[in-house]
């Protein structure tokens, strides 16, 4: 039996900890930085509106989100992805040249690159796709079916397959680990839980359904998206469709 303490998940959690000398003494590893803003310059454009905010009760909305993994075969209407798109990571204030979110982020530095696996949403061909956040645009990576090999990707969960669109988060870790460190992949992580949470609890409030996912073949993703796994890789998924009556 491998000793726990000898796990990388337990050395990673170590080896991050916060310590007053480290800290005040700035002996703190040197990362690089890399631009905040991520944009497919040549891909086809979609540019979305500003949603208009559908009434929501957020303590209801609370005591009903359930993750579901089972869905109707029907579109969503690009008005609720542009809402639930809004929810995960819409642009809600600016401090200098942060363009502050919805959801909050550890030195307002933004890690999270969101991307959409779009099996059913009307207006929008299926494909891959990736949100342009400063511009608030969907740019076309790929057009084509994809439900199948992300839900291959995903451990053959079939809610990839079913769902109408798949958020597909990855983190470029620079972002973050320039400011804090190593320090820096825990708050990547604490990013993408408030993005998806923002994104779940968004769908209770839309009436659709929703599941997060961490079970997925990370390279799979990875070359799917064209993204290298080092200098940007996934990290969570999260689907959404139409509620199927049981
Ligand atoms: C980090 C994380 C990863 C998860 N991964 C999966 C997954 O791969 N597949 C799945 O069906 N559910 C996944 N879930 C959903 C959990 O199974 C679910 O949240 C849990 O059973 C509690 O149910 P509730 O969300 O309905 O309250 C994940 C949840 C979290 C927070």
């Amino acid at each position: 039996m491998p000793d726990y303490k000898k796990s990388i998940g337990f050395l990673f959690l170590e080896k991050t900890k916060l310590d007053r000398q480290e800290l005040f003494s700035g002996e703190r590893e040197k990362i690089s930085p890399v631009s905040y803003v991520k944009t497919y310059s040549k891909a086809p454009r979609y540019p979305l509106p500003r949603p208009n905010f559908p009434p929501a009760e957020l303590f209801e909305v609370l005591a009903r989100r359930r993750s579901s993994r089972i869905y109707q075969r029907a579109p969503l209407t690009l008005e609720e992805l542009n809402l639930l798109l809004y929810a995960s990571q819409g642009v809600t204030g600016r401090a200098g040249r942060y363009l502050l979110r919805t959801a909050p982020s550890a030195g307002a530095l933004y890690p999270i690159e969101t991307y959409l696996g779009i099996n059913a949403v009307s207006g929008l061909p299926a494909g891959l796709y990736h949100l342009e956040v400063t511009g608030w645009v969907l740019e076309e990576l790929a057009r084509g079916e994809f439900g199948s090999k992300l839900k291959e990707a995903a451990l053959g969960q079939s809610m990839c397959e079913t769902a109408s669109v798949v958020f597909i988060w990855s983190a470029i870790p620079r972002r973050t680990m320039s400011k804090y460190g190593s320090r820096g992949m825990r708050y990547i992580f604490m990013d993408v839980a408030h993005i998806c949470q923002n994104l779940l609890l968004a769908a209770e409030a839309l009436g659709l359904s929703a599941c997060p996912s961490g079970a997925f073949f990370d390279e799979e993703i990875n070359d799917l998206l064209g993204l290298d796994g080092e200098e940007e890789t996934v990290i969570y998924l999260a689907t959404v469709g139409r509620p199927k009556m049981q």
